[in-house]
């Protein structure tokens, strides 16, 4: 008998909790109803891909020795899942997106792998037989092997263990995942700051280097405290393990407000965490602050934050029920969504 699948892997937006993964920390991010939709069939030795978002298809023959010669360069990703997946066979797929296309911060690219990795994980008698943690570790391993950046787990967590109505709180150093609910009374908008980002390329990689020369001097940041951060010398240094150091925090203290629905709480953490992303990391630029500025001047916009890997992409904000940010750019009134699905059609 033939079979053909449809997957879905959402893309997540992170409320607090920004460069802490890599170091074992917490984050707090939420899966969304945006996302990527998968539908092909199973073919032997080769992949054929197309999306509604690429000019280019991709046609290779499998399997594929060297991630670098794949071209058109976005068939990288899906190659270094099928090279990440033991005995994995060929695919056939179209891909839809209803995520905005160019670099928003919101991955994207793990939801495309997430979607990916499912018709490979998975087969048409077992579909709901999915190892969620172990395919989280595949494709952040498979996403590093096609971009060359070390990035942390949450992006890969937060679109498979995705729960309707909650965040989720990461302890990414046990993978420990608690869903917090949202409270009815918080809408989250995301923006696009008009800035695209890209992992490759930007900042991400020395931002994570400054924190395991501070983690070599003082232990881990996870465990580390104010205290231990102001005996780093070097200020650079310094200053970005103080805002490690302060979203790992701020994770727990963002999560019993969400607990306590304390909105007037929850405003002012997300506001200390862009102040501490944006002044103490560096992650901010000119255009990512002056959104900032015009969404927390518009009314029923109570605060607001560069979400993601920093240096451009989507800002977060937290807003009255029915409130809509007054800008050119893309946007959205957020909603928290279930994670990554996969279901199996007979063909006959
Ligand atoms: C990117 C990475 C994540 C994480 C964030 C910053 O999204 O993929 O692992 O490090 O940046 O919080």
């Amino acid at each position: 008998m033939s079979y053909s699948f449809r997957s879905f892997a959402p893309g997540r937006v992170n409320l607090i909790g920004e460069h802490t993964d890599y170091t074992g920390g917490l984050v707090f991010p939420m899966a969304l109803d945006l996302g990527i939709t998968i539908t092909g069939r199973v073919i032997p030795g080769e992949l054929r891909a197309k999306s509604n978002n690429q000019s280019e298809p991709v046609h290779l023959r499998l399997p594929v020795e060297d991630l670098a010669t794949v071209s058109p360069s976005w068939g990288r990703f899906l190659a270094a899942v099928l090279n990440r997946v033991p005995d994995s066979t060929g695919l056939d797929v179209e891909i839809s997106s209803s995520l905005p296309s160019g670099g928003t911060g919101l991955s994207t690219s793990t939801a495309l792998s997430c979607a990916f990795v499912l018709p490979l994980a998975t087969t048409p008698d077992r579909p709901d037989d999915i190892d969620r943690l172990q395919l989280a570790k595949l494709v952040k391993a498979a996403e590093q092997d096609a971009t060359g950046v070390e990035t942390g787990i949450m992006d890969q967590l937060a679109s498979l263990f995705g729960v309707a109505g909650s965040a989720l709180m990461i302890d990414c150093h046990d993978l420990a995942i608690t869903p917090v609910v949202v409270p009815d009374e918080l809408q989250i908008l995301i923006v696009h700051s008009g800035q695209e980002r890209e992992l490759v390329g930007s900042e991400y990689s020395d931002r994570r280097e400054a924190c395991y020369a501070a983690q070599e001097q003082i232990g881990p940041l996870r465990l580390a405290t104010l205290s231990d951060v102001a005996t780093l010398k070097d200020p650079t240094v310094r200053r970005i393990a103080t805002h490690v150091v302060g979203d790992n925090a701020r994770v727990r203290l963002m999560a019993a407000a969400f607990e306590a629905s304390d909105l007037d709480l929850a405003a002012q953490i997300l506001t200390e965490g862009h102040r501490s992303y944006a002044d103490n990391f560096g992650a901010s630029t000119a255009t990512v602050e002056a959104m900032v500025a015009h969404l927390i001047a518009q009314p029923g916009i109570r605060a607001a934050r560069l979400t993601g890997g920093g240096f451009g992409g989507s800002i977060v904000a937290f807003a009255e029920p029915g409130a809509q940010p007054n800008v050119d750019t893309w946007w959205t009134a957020a909603a928290p969504s279930a994670g990554a699905n996969i279901s199996w059609i007979s063909d006959a």
